[in-house]
């Protein structure tokens, strides 16, 4: 019977990238956190043996580069399961985007088989299997506001962001991540920024524990979220004035109109807005869902493909994924 399910987006809430390590990753430190913009999954089990991965969109491929073909391979292999899979892809997301589109679904198939399969893989052996296809997978395995360290793959669930008002903008330009990172590799970084890269992750874990304690030192703005007479949330707080995402400072260089599209987001209200991951997808987080309106209409205008949608508890995320499973 086939499966049906959303393998939804992310966003980085910061990203800080650190030295490059022996094994040719960089150490990193970034907060994940899923939104409601998706692909959708049918997953379904046949008889005979093998993957196969259908799409319409020519840009995902179809052959065992696939991430949701890796992973399929090694969930089979994991379950000593056998028969054909066909998985079909309804690509609604950017491809090379910085969203985790492909890490979205392939951590999708992997649940989605267990279900078809009725089969489960243990916790620990599911994190293994996400993070040997990719970085950034194994974020959706948790769901919510996730922290990711190691080189990305070493995730811990934090306290869930409340479902904020979020303008995703997703200029036409595909960004790889690993030439951004050699692009990060190869610009002095004294030029780039005054701090070392050690630093930069000191300083990213020095906000984030002061957020996880609750401490009364942190230097929170304090000031009240407009129109609520409160102070924001520690965590949109700490991001709105203490973290950046390092690839702006490589990503932005070469396309100038990324700086732009911030900018329009900034003036029309977001009280942060950053590239995702290495883009070329922006996002502004907003206050309110008819602020965040206007700052798509305004991008639109502007010829730059925009859609309102709202970050994603984690509990909004496992309640969402399946479509249908028959
Ligand atoms: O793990 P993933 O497939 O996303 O990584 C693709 C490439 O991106 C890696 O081979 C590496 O070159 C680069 N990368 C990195 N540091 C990270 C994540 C990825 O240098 N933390």
């Amino acid at each position: 019977m086939p499966v049906t399910v959303r393998s939804f987006a992310k966003i980085n809430l910061g990203l800080a990238i650190g030295p490059l390590r022996p094994d040719g990753f960089h150490e990193l430190r970034t907060i994940y956190q899923t939104i409601a913009p998706h692909d959708i999954l049918r997953i379904e089990i046949k008889r005979g043996s093998g993957i196969e991965i259908r799409c319409k969109d020519p840009r995902v491929p179809t052959d065992a580069s696939n991430t949701c073909y890796k992973i399929a391979e090694r969930t089979m292999a994991g379950l000593k399961a056998r028969g054909r899979v066909i998985i079909e892809i309804e690509k609604r997301l950017p491809v090379q985007g910085g969203l985790g589109g492909a890490s979205g679904n392939a951590v999708a198939t992997l649940l989605a088989l267990e279900l078809a399969l009725r089969k489960r893989v243990a916790g620990a052996e599911k994190l293994q299997i996400a993070a040997e296809v990719g970085s950034d997978l194994p974020l959706f395995l948790i769901g919510g506001t996730v922290l990711g360290v190691g080189h990305g793959e070493e995730v811990y669930p934090l306290q869930d962001l409340p479902s904020t008002p979020c303008v995703i903008a997703t200029p036409p330009i595909g960004v790889s991540t690993p030439q951004a990172f050699a692009d990060w590799d190869a610009s002095s970084l004294n030029q780039l920024t005054p701090s070392t890269p050690s630093d930069r992750m000191l300083e990213f874990g020095r906000v984030l524990s002061a957020w996880l304690s609750g401490s009364k030192n942190m230097q929170y703005s304090g000031v009240p979220a407009r129109g609520r007479g409160r102070a924001e949330t520690p965590l949109l707080d700490l991001v709105r004035t203490g973290i950046e995402n390092d690839f702006e400072k490589v990503v932005f260089l070469k396309y100038p109109e990324l700086r732009d599209v911030k900018r329009v987001l900034e003036r029309a209200g977001a009280f942060y807005a950053s590239l995702s991951g290495s883009g070329s997808a922006m996002y502004g987080l907003f206050r309110t869902l008819p602020a965040a309106h206007k700052a798509a209409e305004k991008l639109q205008k502007l010829g730059v493909p925009s859609t309102v949608t709202r970050t994603l508890t984690r509990q909004q995320w496992k309640t969402k994924f399946l479509v249908s499973n028959f």
